[in-house]
């Protein structure tokens, strides 16, 4: 867990049989996609309501990444934040970094931040395909806007006539981060603030009247929802990114069945019977009015005309399958199976809290609270040869054990949604209260995912295997798992 302030259309075809060997490696295309991204402040009123933010290139969200599974994505960071000026990093969310640990984009762990001013080039390979995003992994720079889609074009395991694209989902804060934040480490604030909206691809209406009495933030009402072209009779491929700080998401298409082809980067077989598909919040009414894609955010300038309002939602009745969760373990299987090893060590890191001396809120995992130094990553230390780490960088050192285990017990009342870099986990049980030690879901190909939700004072149990070192060091694995609120 880091500190509260840091944290596809198929090009090619279906490709029934790739042997273990390609779901390991991806091929070398040679092919380099550049990308130029320039950070600065900005205003804009994505639902209506005029907010400070940070914006990539002038635009939220931030530029769709593409590329084919092998090429390698480079991307320049120009930090241009000023008044006040701030640093920034940009984390490429469930790309591996094999071989470049240093381009994974955190502060404090891989890298120093890109101080104001000055610019950074990423360079790594597209080694697995489907549908991420990117997003700042400083301070809480993303609740501010600093985000974006990326996809990945690769072999599909499903047939779809059209590809929607990314349908970026997100909480939406009126509040600028900067403050939500304070508030959020204060004493006596709140550690889980409220979100005053919630937007798809960076757009969303919001009722102006219901801002609070002396609020005189500019505010526009029916500013517009995203919007997607459905052809009758057609599949349609929608690749759901939840980019918000903290809120779960829930998705349901009214009246239609979805069925999952991918968790994360992980491709999954399409049943017969689609499995029902959740996380938490609210459901929302089907994209209904035709338009070709969805348009980039562009700063009002003129009187909106009216457009037709989306008939109401009549939203599916899908229950939570638990206190926030997400689906039963057992509905999901991999489609390249992987079985794990009996692990080579165990470590039980158990989620909690505490109110430190001067009366601040602090999560805590494995008993610690993290407190990373920016001016010192923990890679180039470990690169330099020093293992010596201070405990509040909560480093864990697993040394030469070929395979990792790791016990989440949650003991709050508050879900999180873990996140380990540089690996799949896979995720060998997730449920009520503690582990019972022995419990495995499917174990001879457990569902692997880049994101999982332990639920509020429940459990998750992931395993991984240290196959990702850097190689510069010698280290192996050099990564971290963090709580994606941040
Ligand atoms: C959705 O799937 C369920 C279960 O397979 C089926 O009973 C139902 O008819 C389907 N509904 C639609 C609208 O396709
Ligand atoms: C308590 O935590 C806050 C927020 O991380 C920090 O600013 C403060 O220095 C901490 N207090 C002590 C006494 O360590
Ligand atoms: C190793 O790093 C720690 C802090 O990260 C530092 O206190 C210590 O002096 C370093 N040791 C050596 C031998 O450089
Ligand atoms: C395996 O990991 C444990 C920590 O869980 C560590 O104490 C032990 O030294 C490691 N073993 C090897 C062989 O590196």
């Amino acid at each position: 867990m880091s500190l509260l302030g840091s944290i596809i259309n198929g090009v090619l075809s279906i490709v029934g049989a790739l042997t273990q060997q390609q779901t390991n490696g991806a091929p070398n295309t040679g092919v380099i996609r550049s990308y130029d991204f320039t950070v600065s402040r900005g205003q804009i009123a994505p639902d209506g309501y005029q907010k400070d933010v940070l914006l990539i290139n002038n635009q939220f969200p931030g530029p769709l990444i593409e590329a084919n599974w092998g090429d390698t994505i480079q991307v320049t960071v120009h930090n241009q934040i000023s008044n006040p000026s701030e640093g920034t990093s940009m984390h490429w969310h469930g790309l591996l970094q094999k071989g470049t640990p240093w381009y994974d984009g955190i502060p404090s762990v891989g890298q120093c931040p890109i101080a104001p001013g000055s610019s950074f080039t990423y360079t790594f390979q597209a080694s697995l395909y489907g549908t991420t995003w990117y997003h700042s992994h400083y301070s809480a720079q993303y609740a501010g806007g600093l985000f974006g889609p990326l996809i990945i074009h690769g072999p599909s395991n499903a047939q779809y006539d059209i590809d929607l694209g990314p349908v970026m989902i997100n909480d939406w804060y009126h509040e600028e981060y900067f403050s939500i934040l304070e508030s959020v480490v204060d004493p006596g604030g709140n550690p889980r603030p409220a979100s005053d909206n919630n937007l798809i691809n960076g757009k969303m209406d919001f009722d102006c009247s219901t801002k609070a009495a002396g609020d005189n933030t500019p505010c526009t009402d029916n500013a517009g929802l995203s919007r997607f072209k459905f052809t009758t009779g057609k599949t349609h491929r929608l690749r759901f990114i939840n980019g918000g700080s903290q809120g779960i998401q829930r998705i349901s298409i009214d009246q239609h069945n979805m069925t999952i082809i991918a968790n994360d980067f992980v491709p999954i077989p399409t049943p017969e019977a689609p499995p029902q598909h959740s996380g938490c919040a609210p459901t929302f009414p089907p994209p209904a009015v035709p338009q070709t894609n969805p348009t980039p955010w562009q700063p009002s300038t003129t009187t909106k005309p009216t457009r037709p309002r989306p008939p109401p939602a009549k939203p599916w009745n899908i229950p939570d399958p638990g206190t926030c969760a997400n689906d039963d373990l057992s509905l999901s299987v991999p489609y390249y199976s992987i079985t794990p090893p009996t692990p080579a060590t165990t470590k039980e890191l158990s989620i909690s809290f505490y109110v430190n001396e001067t009366g601040n809120f602090l999560w805590t995992l494995g008993g610690t609270s993290f407190r990373g130094n920016y001016n010192h990553p923990v890679l180039s230390q470990a690169q330099a040869g020093n293992l010596s780490f201070p405990a509040e960088w909560n480093v864990q050192n697993f040394g030469t054990n070929s395979s990792v285990r790791i016990v989440v017990n949650n003991l709050t009342p508050a879900s999180h949604p873990m996140h380990l870099h540089g690996h799949n986990m896979e995720i060998l049980s997730e449920g009520p209260g503690s582990w019972d030690g022995s419990s495995i879901t499917n174990p001879s190909n457990p569902i692997r995912r880049d994101v999982q939700l332990v639920r509020a004072n429940g459990h998750m149990v992931m395993q991984y295997d240290t196959d990702n070192p850097d190689s510069d060091s010698g280290c192996a694995d050099m990564y971290e798992l963090d709580e994606l609120y941040e």
